[in-house]
């Protein structure tokens, strides 16, 4: 899909995991959110410490990815994990240090079974200057539940085309 991009930031894979469908449905360039120093995932109880207190006191770490060019596109489509309720800490400084302005918008979350609301309403407050065209959440989405989620991502999908 021609001027369309996904961005997305993925610390365990599931969102990577979805951002992957969506890029092959789409057709479309998946960009994958790096960060200079990442949080670490050998200990559960620190990187559920490290990164939800990244994301509870909106702290914005440096990216690693090469300056990200988004004028080729006028239809973007940004991922984050649920992190302590909001949206990850990664995200929070894509959308702070990158310009979007006049794009069109679909946001897409991924957590494990809590709300999806203060991480698309805080999303959606970054993005003042944007239409926000619509936002789908997938809960505990792996290889093994994607038959669970495959009909609403690829409904999501079908509207993402249709530019509705
Ligand atoms: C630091 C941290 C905080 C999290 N907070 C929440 C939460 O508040 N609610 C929830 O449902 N899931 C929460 N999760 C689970 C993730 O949102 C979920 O596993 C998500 O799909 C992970 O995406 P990823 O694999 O792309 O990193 C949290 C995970 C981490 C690492």
């Amino acid at each position: 899909m021609e001027r369309t991009a996904l961005i997305y930031y993925s610390l365990d894979g599931h969102t990577h995991f979805i951002a992957e469908k969506f890029g092959k449905h789409l057709d479309c360039p998946i960009i994958r959110l790096k960060l200079k120093q990442e949080f670490s995932t050998k200990n559960k109880f620190v990187k559920y410490f490290w990164a939800g207190k990244s994301s509870a006191f909106h702290d914005k770490p440096a990216l690693a990815n090469a300056p990200i060019d988004l004028k080729a596109y006028d239809t973007l489509i940004i991922a984050t994990p649920v992190w302590a309720g909001n949206l990850s800490s990664p995200v929070r400084s894509f959308l702070a240090t990158v310009a979007i302005d006049n794009k069109q918008v679909y946001l897409i979350a991924t957590n494990s079974g809590g709300s999806f609301g203060k991480c698309f309403a805080t999303m959606r407050r970054l993005l003042p200057t944007n239409t926000i065209r619509g936002q789908i959440g997938f809960v505990e989405v792996v290889e093994e539940t994607y038959p669970i989620h495959k009909e609403r991502l690829e409904a999501f999908c079908a509207e993402i085309l249709a530019g509705k």
